[in-house]
């Protein structure tokens, strides 16, 4: 409303944040948290052994973290601002004012990570001997800074789910503290922890010639595998009965299975990650590579099914009770409806509707209310309009619109006078029948 729309067409703009966000939380959870974690445990290991094969294999880690981090790493978590900014900025902006000093401690523990990153891998052949303890104790003050993004960034995300009593208090500290976000936060750090060993652990046979040291650092993977996953699990239950109830009972239909197929699955993908965990620690020399495979497919998938569940729970809001997922604030969509979105706008080519700028209007209508989820055409069907109402009139389209957010909870009340659904409907009607008949014509 008040910032231009920016639309993704085919790719979708929902589908944009999604993709970048979850590229992103792969990065940091398996290289910048779980990865750290490792390497310092294994060069933990080594110096105690006295094996220089481990400390060589801890550096060389190292190196990888250092350059995902810096490259991929860097460059998505700039993409989510870029995709967040100009595809829904009214959210950006509400999360700025409610986080503002969350965000630049962030911005501070992100430079000290770095920071600390540099001077661990830099200093890896220098600081040796007498130095190595002051070399070990950078490793792990650079794991709690890589996790204290997380914490942060975690109360911010939690809070868009679940504010607690911010709504009425507009405090601070009722948002950061949410209920979420401590159940939210277990579960991130030993999801994190679990990629990391999920991907390594493929790795291994090469990073590590010797058998001898292999079963060594699968030890250590074990270990850690041991205590992540039954905390996942707990973790992953106490996040869900944390959630606001209409959010709960949409889990089954952003996970798009049934209940039982959802707890089956993934308990059942847990434990079997839980028996490679108990192989690794017995100290096998070989591990079965069905079982690593599906380690590594299983968490990363796990983690994407996290954010798009997460993502998709919270509909019809971006932050809950507070903003609806077009950026439309819940307590101004009665003054709207009256007044209508067009007039109230910054950013719009059409302020009143008149009969030759109807369609105009209706598709600003479009861009500012259901671009977010939908698009005309697109990559994902189950969401674009050329497929969802094919063949639907004018007056369906009228007689839906404002009753949508009762058919489907997810989606958001239409905000708008009658003329502006009216144009909203001619304009949607007209599009699809134009693009629909369009293809149609181009098949023949
Ligand atoms: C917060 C996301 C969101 C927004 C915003 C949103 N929708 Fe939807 N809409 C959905 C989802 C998700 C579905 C699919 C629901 C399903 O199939 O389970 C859907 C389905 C639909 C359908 C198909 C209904 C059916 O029963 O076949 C129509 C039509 C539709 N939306 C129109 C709109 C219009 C028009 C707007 C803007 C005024 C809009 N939506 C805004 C998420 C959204």
């Amino acid at each position: 409303m008040n910032f231009p729309t920016i639309d993704f067409g085919w790719l979708g703009n929902g589908n944009l944040i999604g993709m970048m966000a979850v590229l992103h939380v792969m990065i940091n959870h398996a290289v910048a948290i779980g990865g750290c974690v490792l390497a310092v445990s294994i060069e933990y290991r080594g110096r105690k052994d006295n094996n220089p094969a481990l400390d060589a294999y801890a550096k060389q880690l190292t190196k990888w973290i250092l350059i995902i981090t810096t490259t991929v790493g860097a460059m998505t978590g700039v993409g989510i601002w870029f995709t967040t900014t100009v595809i829904l900025p009214e959210a950006i902006g509400a999360l700025l004012r409610i986080f503002h000093w969350a965000w630049f401690v962030e911005w501070l523990v992100f430079v000290t990570e770095v920071v600390l990153l540099l001077t661990y891998y830099y200093t890896w052949d220098q600081w040796k001997g007498e130095k190595k303890q002051r070399h070990f104790r950078v490793g792990v003050a650079l794991c709690i800074m890589s996790w204290f993004t997380l914490v942060i960034i975690t109360g911010i995300l939690a809070a868009q789910i679940n504010p607690g009593n911010w709504v009425e208090t507009l405090s601070f500290w009722d948002a950061f503290l949410n209920p979420t976000w401590v159940p939210s936060t277990i579960f991130r750090t030993f999801a994190a922890i679990t990629l990391g060993v999920a991907v390594l652990n493929i790795f291994i046979r090469w990073n590590l010639k010797e058998m001898r040291d292999r079963i060594v650092v699968q030890r250590i993977f074990g270990k850690w595998l041991v205590v992540s996953v039954p905390i996942m699990l707990l973790s992953g239950f106490w996040y869900l009965r944390s959630l606001p109830d209409q959010a709960k009972t949409l889990v089954k239909w952003a996970s798009g299975m049934s209940e039982t197929a959802f707890i089956l699955l993934n308990v059942g993908g847990l434990f079997l990650i839980f028996v490679l965990a108990l192989l690794l620690m017995d100290g096998k020399p070989k591990m079965p590579a069905v079982l690593t495979i599906f380690t590594a497919a299983f968490s990363l998938l796990l983690i994407t099914e996290f954010e798009i569940v997460r993502e998709n729970i919270r509909k019809p809001y971006v932050i809950y009770n507070y903003m609806y997922a077009n950026g439309i604030l819940k307590a101004d969509a009665e003054r709207l409806t009256k007044e209508g979105v067009l007039s109230n706008a910054t950013f719009t080519t059409v302020k009143k509707i008149t009969a030759s700028n109807k369609l105009e209007a209706g598709e600003q209508l479009f861009r500012m209310q259901c671009i977010s989820c939908h698009s005309i055409d697109g990559v994902r069907r189950s969401r674009a309009m050329t497929e969802r109402i094919d063949g639907w009139s004018k007056d369906a389209l009228m007689g839906f619109i404002p009753n949508m957010h009762q058919v489907h909870a997810v989606m958001p009340p239409f905000i708008g006078t009658k003329e502006e659904l009216e144009a909203l409907s001619e304009y949607l009607a007209t599009i699809v029948s134009k693009r629909n008949g369009e293809t149609a014509q181009g098949g023949k």
